[in-house]
């Protein structure tokens, strides 16, 4: 197994991109874009990138970790372009979106071609685009496996550069099927490199993937969030959640007009219900979640980034790389269940030195949950105030506005069509749908028993 090396760059004040290595258009490109200075994790891993190693780069939300891989794959990719040059691999579509316009507007001036390989779209036109030779091909696991098990019309086996941004929750989720048939296709040959903010845990795992010594920088920091995040709970009575949520963003929007705010809940079901909620009590919300088509969840996500909507309700889909900076308060309608989710989570907002706040909504039956979090970020949440009072008059409109957005989706069947087109799905490719189910459930089990013995060899 590869052993891990670590170098800390002690001047780092001086350094600017052309410092780095890299050339002079990508370094203007960065100027030109407003990355006037490399942050610390680009300082840290662009060199050893450039100078062929493999890396291992951990450092908190928002610093920068996409432009530490982007801009030397630019780079090289400028010295010897080809297609397809580079593969990112992200656990979300609308990451693999985000990454894209980085590439493309990082690369504009060497006409890079970036396409994105995701779930919810066209197949043919994205075989057309792999066929085609894009340089940068950027991908969910799943989407792109189907495209190696289908067609022979795109190789991947000279690709230079592999990165896993996200790379813990790649390896750690169950993406395990998808990346095999992925990684059976790449060469032995190239540059693996792997990004998150949170991956202690799975460090071990991810070397294996790297296939030299990896180089491997992590931030150095007590706690795992940002330190201009403000951090607060809410403890309130499980019946009357959603009314004190609806009370906090009216609070919060009355002061902050201008504000973006993000909802994570933990269903796709509770974020539909929410955004109706929303809606009824005259505020305008889009919502993100995996059942709605991806045209959708791309308008949502394109109307937030506008400020067109001022909230966006989520699941966990959301919770990770998505850069939106205008994003000033996250509020947890549930108390994630992994202490990362949160970091990752209240990461959407506090990006590159911004201010930000989050709240989390904390039920009799979350404490320990919370004590959870508050031991893995290693800070402790304050209490957000609110007033019981301005709770309570919007208590019985709140109830009711949920059982009606309740009734209106049962009688929708909301989440029966999706089941029934993902059976149709695996009935054309020829499968059995049970016979899938059963091989989903083994290879959970295999990976918790992977788990299992990686805890115990440690
Ligand atoms: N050197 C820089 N100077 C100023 N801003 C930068 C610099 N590098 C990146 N940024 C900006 O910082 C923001 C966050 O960057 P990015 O999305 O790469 O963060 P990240 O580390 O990948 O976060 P996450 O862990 O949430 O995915 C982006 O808006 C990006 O344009
Ligand atoms: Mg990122």
């Amino acid at each position: 197994m590869a052993s891990v090396s670590s170098r800390q760059d002690t001047n780092s004040t001086l350094k600017s991109f052309k410092d780095l290595g890299l050339d002079e258009w990508l370094a203007n490109q960065c100027n030109a874009m407003g990355l006037l200075k490399p942050t610390p994790i680009q300082l840290n891993c662009i060199h050893p990138i450039l100078a062929g190693e493999d890396c291992i780069g951990c450092a908190k939300t928002g610093s920068g970790k996409t432009a530490a891989f982007a801009l030397p794959i630019l780079q090289k990719l400028s010295e010897d372009p080809y297609g397809i040059f580079a593969l990112i691999l992200t656990p979300t579509r609308e990451l693999a979106f985000q990454i894209a316009e980085q590439f493309n507007v990082l690369g504009k001036p060497i006409n890079v071609r970036v396409t994105v390989i995701t779930g919810g779209l066209d197949m043919m036109q994205q075989g057309l685009n792999l066929s085609v030779k894009p340089h940068i091909v950027i991908s969910t696991p799943g989407r792109l496996a189907d495209h190696l098990d289908s067609c022979d019309t795109f190789n991947l086996s000279k690709i230079r550069f592999l990165v896993l941004d996200e790379a813990d929750r790649l390896i750690e989720d169950d993406f395990g099927a998808q990346l095999e048939t992925i990684f059976k296709v790449l060469p032995k040959k190239r540059q693996t490199l792997l990004f998150s903010a949170t991956m202690t845990k799975t460090l071990q795992e991810l070397q294996e993937v790297a296939l030299s010594k990896p180089f491997f920088w992590q931030q150095q920091s007590e706690v795992a969030t940002v330190e201009s995040l403000e951090q607060h709970y809410v403890l309130i009575p499980a019946d009357v959640k959603d009314a004190y949520m609806m009370h906090i963003l009216d609070k919060y929007s009355e002061a902050h007009p201008k504000s973006s705010i993000m909802i994570f809940t933990s269903t796709c079901k509770y974020a539909q219900i929410l955004g109706m909620i929303c809606e009824e009590l005259g505020f305008n919300c889009v919502v993100l979640h995996s059942m709605i088509t991806q045209k959708q969840r791309l308008a949502a996500l394109a109307k937030f980034k506008s400020n067109q909507a001022r909230i966006l309700i989520a699941t966990d889909v959301a919770s990770r790389g998505l850069d939106i900076p205008t994003v000033d308060l996250i509020i947890n309608h549930n108390v994630p269940n992994k202490p990362k989710n949160y970091v990752h989570r209240v990461g959407r907002t506090a990006r590159a030195g911004r201010v930000g706040m989050a709240v989390t909504l904390v039920t009799q039956f979350d404490i320990k949950l919370v004590h959870a979090i508050e031991a893995f970020v290693n800070a402790k949440m304050t209490e957000y105030k609110t007033e019981e009072k301005e709770v309570l008059k919007i208590l019985t409109e709140v109830a009711v506005a949920r059982r009606e957005a309740e009734i209106r989706l049962d009688e929708g069947d909301f989440g029966e069509k999706k089941e029934i087109n993902k059976r149709k799905r695996i009935i054309l490719e020829g499968k059995d749908p049970e016979e899938e189910k059963q091989n989903k459930k083994k290879r959970i089990k295999e990976k918790f028993k992977r788990k299992e013995h990686l805890k115990k060899k440690n």
